[in-house]
């Protein structure tokens, strides 16, 4: 059942490629660049009057919904409050009408984000889900669910689930932006082509970057902190690399926006502190330029006081080779969809970790993999 793979993570980490192909079939046409979501029960008129999203989540599938933000603020220009689900209906929250409820879950059962779907629902918010199981309790309360078609996630340890789910979010994204005209039919073809390379290139990272993730986690799997950095879209993405490590390795590890360092965790950094920086860009975007020309510097303070860092980068680029200890290179694409390359070798880097300590991969002390209770 494990297909020869040591473990179901592992396995799942390899079913990427399919997992993001399935959750595109079908939803996009690679002659016009339009986007077709049948399953949502709301209509133009209501999404075009819609004057925010408020998207409810736990752990990874709160992660992936951080990430959604950025593509649905650029690409649908609707604002976008990202909650834990846990604490969204504690805070006496102000959604109505106008406002959309978006619930990102694998399981379509974690008893927070049922309660999340229900306090919008009954503060007059419709709400639509992003779920891996078909006909779970969210989607029946749901106008419309976008199912992630990653198939059966058996590994504690979400992963196959949340590239689906970032695929599920960036084809949302699209679809709003068409729904509401803030895209033109060349940038929707345009980024409906892209979609359909990441696949392969899915494919291509598992083949270039286990062995080096492997050879990494030899030196670096008795070290007592992590540090994950990103910025922008990529900050979302450090918090999945440090929460995958932490709960399959029991090592801790935090995820940082790269530009908060110096406000207090640099205090953190010596020559003991490994620090996995994402410095993926996209050249043929200047703001996608210009953040990574940012983070490089932050890169450089850490290795200004002797941290260790592991960079993840785009192939070509040989600028950050000579700054930090190992590169880690992954291929470009338009920096909405970097994310869903960028984590693989963040994952498999907590894989070997977590094998090399002899932990039980699939199945972490202390955790389930559907959270039932609030
Ligand atoms: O089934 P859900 O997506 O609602 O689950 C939410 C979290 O419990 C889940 O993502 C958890 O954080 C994973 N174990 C992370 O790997």
């Amino acid at each position: 059942e494990k297909a020869g793979y040591k473990h179901f993570m592992l396995k799942e980490i390899n079913e990427q490629p399919r997992a993001v192909r399935d959750t595109t079939l079908g939803r996009v046409s690679l002659e016009t660049g339009e986007i077709f979501l049948p399953e949502m029960q709301i209509s133009q008129q209501e999404f075009k009057a819609a004057t925010g999203i408020t998207i409810a989540a736990c752990g990874t599938s709160w992660h992936s919904g951080l990430a959604g933000k950025f593509m649905i603020e650029r690409l649908a220009r609707l604002p976008v409050d990202v909650d834990y689900a846990s604490e969204y209906r504690y805070r006496d929250p102000i959604p109505d009408a106008t406002n959309l409820g978006l619930l990102i879950t694998q399981s379509g059962e974690t008893a927070d984000t049922i309660a999340a779907q229900q306090e919008l629902i009954r503060k007059g918010s419709k709400t639509l889900a992003i779920c891996n199981v078909v006909g779970a309790a969210i989607t029946r309360a749901a106008q419309g669910t976008i199912t992630t078609n990653a198939g059966p996630e058996i590994g504690v340890a979400s992963t196959k689930a949340f590239t689906a789910q970032l695929t599920a979010l960036f084809v949302f994204a699209l679809y709003l932006a068409q729904q509401r005209g803030t895209i033109t039919p060349e940038e929707s073809l345009h980024y409906v082509t892209e979609l359909s390379k990441i696949p392969a290139k899915l494919e291509e990272v598992l083949r270039t970057v286990d062995a080096q993730c492997c050879e990494l986690a030899k030196s670096f799997s008795t070290a007592r902190d992590f540090l994950f950095l990103g910025r922008g879209i990529h900050y979302p993405i450090a918090l999945e690399g440090a929460l995958k490590l932490k709960e399959i390795s029991y090592i801790h590890a935090e995820g940082y926006p790269a530009g908060e360092m110096k406000h207090g965790p640099n205090a953190l950094i010596d020559e003991t502190l490994p620090v996995v920086c994402i410095a993926t860009k996209d050249p043929a975007d200047p703001s996608s330029v210009l953040k990574y020309e940012k983070t490089l510097s932050n890169i450089q303070e850490v290795t200004a006081r002797s941290g260790r860092v592991i960079a993840i980068a785009v192939e070509g680029d040989h600028e950050i080779t000579q700054l930090v200890e190992h590169t880690i290179h992954i291929p470009a694409a338009p920096e909405l969809l970097l994310p869903i390359l960028e984590v693989v070798p963040l994952q498999l880097l907590a894989y070997h970790i977590a094998v090399r300590r002899g932990c039980d991969v699939d199945q972490p002390r202390n955790l389930a993999k559907s959270v039932t209770v609030e």
